[in-house]
């Protein structure tokens, strides 16, 4: 069985959702360890809630990013994560957390990639009037929000929408999402392969 570190920095509903998803036996997984770079997430709250172990990472104790990887690091391997999940994890990743766990961390991201990455992407899809936004579950490589996709869920912008809707209707899809695609981690069904010279490296799901 694969063993998740689960990376929150707010109110962990993506969280939630794995939890959750675990307990009803749609995810054949065990969270090692949730850890948190802020004390207050409301995150925290759930994991101690499931009875998953905690770790506060307080960046804000740490003089630079690589040091503060590095602690993030030594909490994931001493609870044996081998597969780690950014579940509105809202720090950028250094070498040192990259070269820890190659091609074996994941990210959820409110849009549909390669539109709108980085921060504020569904105000950044509502603002710009698209008809149809969504997620992204994708590996995460150096860049913002640039490594392979292993998923999308699309989701319709509706009349009479707000940000806020918007956000929601695409939160909701987020949630089932990201534990479909970590089912498909623990099953062994996901592999990258480099892509031709000069192109992306892409992800296969076996079976699908
Ligand atoms: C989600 O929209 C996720 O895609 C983004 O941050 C939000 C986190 O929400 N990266 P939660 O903490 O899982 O509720």
């Amino acid at each position: 069985m694969i063993t998740l570190g689960v990376l929150v920095s707010g109110t962990g509903t993506n969280l939630q959702a794995i939890v959750d998803a675990i307990a009803s036996h749609a995810l054949d997984a065990r969270i090692g360890v949730v850890v948190s770079n802020v004390p207050e997430a409301g995150a925290l709250k759930r994991a101690r809630d499931a009875g998953v172990k905690t770790v506060v990472v307080d960046h804000a104790q740490y003089s630079d990013r690589r040091a503060f990887d590095a602690a993030v690091v030594e909490a994931l391997r001493a609870h044996g994560v081998d597969l780690v999940v950014l579940a509105g994890f809202m720090r950028l990743l250094t070498d040192v957390l990259l070269d820890a766990y190659p091609m074996r961390i994941v990210n959820v991201h409110p849009a549909l990639l390669p539109a709108f990455p980085g921060l504020h992407a569904q105000k950044k899809a509502f603002d710009y009037g698209v008809r149809v936004s969504g997620c992204t579950v994708h590996l995460v490589d150096a860049g913002t929000d640039t490594g392979p996709i292993v998923a999308q869920t699309a989701v319709p912008v509706l009349e009479g929408d707000d940000e806020e809707s918007l956000r929601l209707r695409i939160l909701k899809e987020e949630h089932a999402l990201l534990p479909r695609v970590l089912q498909w981690f623990a099953e062994g069904r996901v592999t990258v392969e480099p892509g031709p010279p000069g192109k992306r490296a892409r992800v296969r799901i076996a079976g699908s």
